[in-house]
């Protein structure tokens, strides 16, 4: 695995592989299997890999977590070479915003930021955007690959592709569990013990959502996960919504979408976490 820093050297590795297709994964690296997966998923349909990793300053709304943000870059280079990643970009911020962070690409999104995580991180969004576009147009890559965990960021950068008429085709990798049910994600090693104990309440809420959709309405099955969600001592729930899984609007009744997923937002103790589940699809 070839590891560049800079954005010009990149590009002239990449130029060499012209007729080649190229599969890329962003990340801001404290990589774990649900990353891998989607690594994997990269290494089987495209010729060459490419994984950036970038702690991107611009979609942090509370500075704090910028800075306690783990910074594993050596273990992770690991990671990606076991698992056969081509090359691996880690650049600068710098590198990535040579003329400062202020935000330049202007998307329309539809209002897709504004609800679930857009009404709790304020602006995270738009930072997102603004590094994936910048990632996009350094890599150029005929695939990108995102996790369905980030439900919500999955779709605002389908949007982004769309309405800028990128050359790019976002393939969605399915939700990587641990084997009680927790979503991984880096913020789990963050959970005390005891937290950590309780988390697969998260998980087993949204299948019950699932198995009750029957015989509930929308806002009962709403109201019956929130409540699961803050039985255990310190969590609680931020959100736990049901909506179309296109627009991203609440949904009124089961017959208003032929695709609609549960969401939801969980503090267990200072961590918070998020995952869902496609409740319906066509
Ligand atoms: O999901 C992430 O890790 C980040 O939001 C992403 C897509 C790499 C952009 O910084």
């Amino acid at each position: 695995m070839k590891v560049f820093t800079s954005v010009k050297e990149l590009q002239a590795a990449l130029r060499k592989h012209k007729k080649k297709s190229i599969g890329f994964v962003p990340t801001m690296g404290a990589l774990h299997a649900g990353h891998i997966s989607l690594m994997k998923n990269s290494i089987k349909e495209n010729d060459v890999t490419v994984c950036s990793i970038f702690v991107n300053p611009t979609q942090f709304n509370v500075k704090s977590d910028l800075k306690k943000y783990p910074r594993t870059l050596e273990a992770d280079s690991e990671k990606l070479k076991k698992a056969g990643v081509d090359y691996l970009f880690a650049p600068s911020i710098k590198e990535i915003y040579p003329n400062g962070t202020k935000k330049t690409v202007k998307v329309n999104l539809k209002g897709l930021d504004k609800r679930m995580e857009g009404e709790f991180r304020p602006g995270h969004f738009e930072g997102v955007v603004q590094v994936v576009h910048r990632l996009l147009k350094i890599v150029n890559p005929d695939r990108i690959y995102m996790g369905q965990k980030d439900f919500q960021q999955f779709t605002i950068i389908g949007q982004m592709i769309k309405s800028l008429r990128m050359k790019v085709e976002l393939v969605v990798v399915k939700i990587k569990r641990a084997k009680d049910g927790l979503a991984l994600s880096s913020r789990n090693v963050r959970l005390t013990p005891a937290k950590r104990k309780w988390a697969p309440i998260i998980y087993k809420t949204l299948k019950k959502a699932k198995r009750i959709m029957r015989s509930k309405t929308v806002q009962e099955v709403e109201a019956i996960a929130m409540e699961e969600l803050g039985k255990p001592r310190g969590y609680k729930p931020e959100y736990f919504t049901i909506v179309d899984g296109h627009s991203l609007l609440p949904i009124e009744d089961w017959s208003d979408s032929d695709y609609i997923i549960a969401a939801t937002a969980v503090w267990a103790g200072k961590i918070r976490l998020i995952d869902n589940i496609i409740l319906k699809q066509d």
